[in-house]
Formats: structure tokens, sequence, C-alpha cells
């Protein structure tokens, strides 16, 4: 009896986030180093029809405090990064826990300081964004932001649908030294951020997958589906 009233209780409870790939929240980073935010799955890339079948992930992170002495980082990653970077997290000293996060992200990274390469994978953004202006990676390429946002990242795999990651870490790569280190300031930083499948600029969207992380888009049609699918992907 128990057992089926709490799982009645969970099916509510996903069925009324399913269609949500819009995430809006505060995080500090005192109280957590670390915080993960939300695993979404990007459909494989329509080579024909880029613009409606790369995955997007715009929005804006900001915080009060207009010239933080140190940042955090947004961090945009798939499977094969993710688990060496989640895993090491949990080491208790916070400093050495950034550097083995990070270390082998570094070396394929895109930073407009330490690693100028445009072909270097677009990962990481340095949060909080300057209010009311685009983020630092952007600048060099502000017509590629979706309008109204700080920020976007385009995700293209031509060869599968694929997981990515998204998280907030109290770590930040030193603009001179280019090492990583932990951010020991306490802020408050509020995120709102968007998940789709195609370009947001384009108005014709397929309602059924334009929202929809790709493995919800075959779940969401049956709800038993749904509960199944959920339950195996709590963390
Ligand atoms: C924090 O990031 C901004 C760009 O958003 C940059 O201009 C600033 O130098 C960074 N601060 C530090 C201490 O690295
Ligand atoms: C941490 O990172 C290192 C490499 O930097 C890796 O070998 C190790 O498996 C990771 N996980 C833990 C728990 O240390
Ligand atoms: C996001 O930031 C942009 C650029 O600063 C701004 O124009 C827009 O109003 C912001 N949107 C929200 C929801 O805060
Ligand atoms: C949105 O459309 C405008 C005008 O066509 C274009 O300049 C801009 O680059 C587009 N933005 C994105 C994110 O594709
Ligand atoms: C960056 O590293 C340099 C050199 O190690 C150091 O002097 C500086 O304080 C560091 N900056 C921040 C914001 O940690
Ligand atoms: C990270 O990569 C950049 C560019 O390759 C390099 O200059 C820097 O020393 C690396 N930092 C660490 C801590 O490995």
């Amino acid at each position: 009896m128990i057992y089926v009233k709490s799982g009645f209780v969970l099916l509510i409870y996903f069925i009324s986030h399913i269609n949500s790939s819009h995430i809006k929240g505060s995080w500090n980073t005192k109280q957590e180093f670390f915080k993960f935010l939300i695993k979404f799955g990007f459909d494989k890339t329509d080579t024909r029809n880029p613009e409606y079948s790369l995955g997007y992930i715009y929005g804006n992170i900001t915080s009060q405090i207009v010239h933080p002495q140190q940042n955090a980082t947004f961090v945009l990653l798939d499977r094969s990064y993710f688990l060496e970077f989640y895993s090491n997290r949990s080491k208790s000293d916070k400093q050495a826990a950034c550097s083995s996060m990070f270390k082998e992200i570094n070396q394929s990274i895109y930073d407009p300081w330490c690693n100028n390469n445009k072909k270097n994978n677009d990962f990481l953004r340095r949060i909080p964004c300057p209010k009311g202006m685009i983020c630092a990676e952007e600048t060099s390429q502000p017509l590629s932001v979706v309008k109204g946002s700080q920020f976007t990242f385009r995700v293209e795999d031509n060869a599968q649908p694929r997981f990515w990651y998204v998280s907030l870490v109290a770590c930040y790569l030193n603009t001179s030294s280019c090492k990583w280190q932990h951010l020991n300031q306490e802020m408050n930083i509020d995120y709102d951020i968007w998940l789709v499948n195609g370009n947001p600029n384009h108005s014709t969207h397929n309602p059924l997958v334009y929202q929809f992380s790709f493995d919800k888009q075959v779940s969401h049609i049956s709800k038993k589906g749904i509960y199944l699918f959920l339950l195996g992907d709590r963390k």
C-alpha cells in the first residue's frame, strides 16, 4: 500500500516536471562546493538541417556582487569527461579537488585567457557573467549568443544522441597563472537556463522534440515509461 502510494507521488512529481528544460535557481558558493543542475539528452544532429537539430543551452548567470574577487565556473560535459570530474569533487582539500577535477579537461578547453584556441571544446563559463552583458567567453562572437541571454552553448553530435551534464563549481581558472583554484568567497549566484533541441531563433519547431531531452521524447508517450526511466535516472 505504502509502496504504491509513494510510487504514485513520484509519478505525479515527475510528470509535472517532464517538459521542463528550463532551470532557474540560486546557488551559494560557500554552502555547496559543487552543484549539479541537470542531465540532458540532445538529439543526434541532422547534418542537412543543423540549425533545427543542434542542442542549445542558453541563459543568464548573475550575482548581486558586481565585481567579485574570484569567479566560479559553469561546466557542461559529456559523460566521458564528467565521470572523473564528478568523482574528484569530494576530495576534502578543495584546492586539490579543483586541480584534479579540471586536470583532464584543462588540456582541451577554450578559455580566452589561458587557451585561446577556438577549435577547443567550449565547456566552461566564468560566472557570474558581468551584469547586463554577455559572458567573457562570448565577447569574440557576440552574434552567436541567443538574444536576451548572456551565454549560448551549441551541442553538435553527428554520430548519436548523447547525454550532457550541467553543473556549477566553486573553482576558477586563474587568468594569470592558468592554474585551477578554489573559490573561497561567499557569493549567491542566480541561474536561469534553457536547454532545447534546435536554434531558439527559429520559430518552427517540432513541439514534441524541441523541449524534450531525447530520452523523454520517447518516454513521455507512455506514463509507465516515464516512471521507470526516471527512477533509473536518480543520481
Ligand atoms: C572573473 O571573470 C571575469 C569575466 O567574466 C573576468 O573579467 C575577471 O578577470 C575574472 N576575475 C578573476 C579574479 O579571475
Ligand atoms: C580523480 O582524478 C584522477 C586524475 O586526476 C583520476 O585518476 C581519479 O580516478 C579521479 N577520481 C578520484 C576519486 O580520485
Ligand atoms: C539576461 O541577460 C541579458 C543580457 O544582459 C538581458 O538583456 C536579459 O534581460 C536577461 N534576462 C533575464 C531573464 O534576466
Ligand atoms: C539569430 O538570428 C539573427 C538574425 O538572423 C542572427 O544574426 C543571430 O546570429 C542568430 N542567433 C543565433 C544564436 O543563432
Ligand atoms: C592568480 O595567480 C597569481 C599568481 O600566482 C596570484 O598572484 C593571484 O593572486 C591569483 N589571482 C587570484 C584571483 O587568485
Ligand atoms: C591548462 O592548460 C593551459 C593551456 O594548455 C596551460 O597553459 C595551463 O598550464 C594548464 N593548467 C594546468 C593547471 O594544467
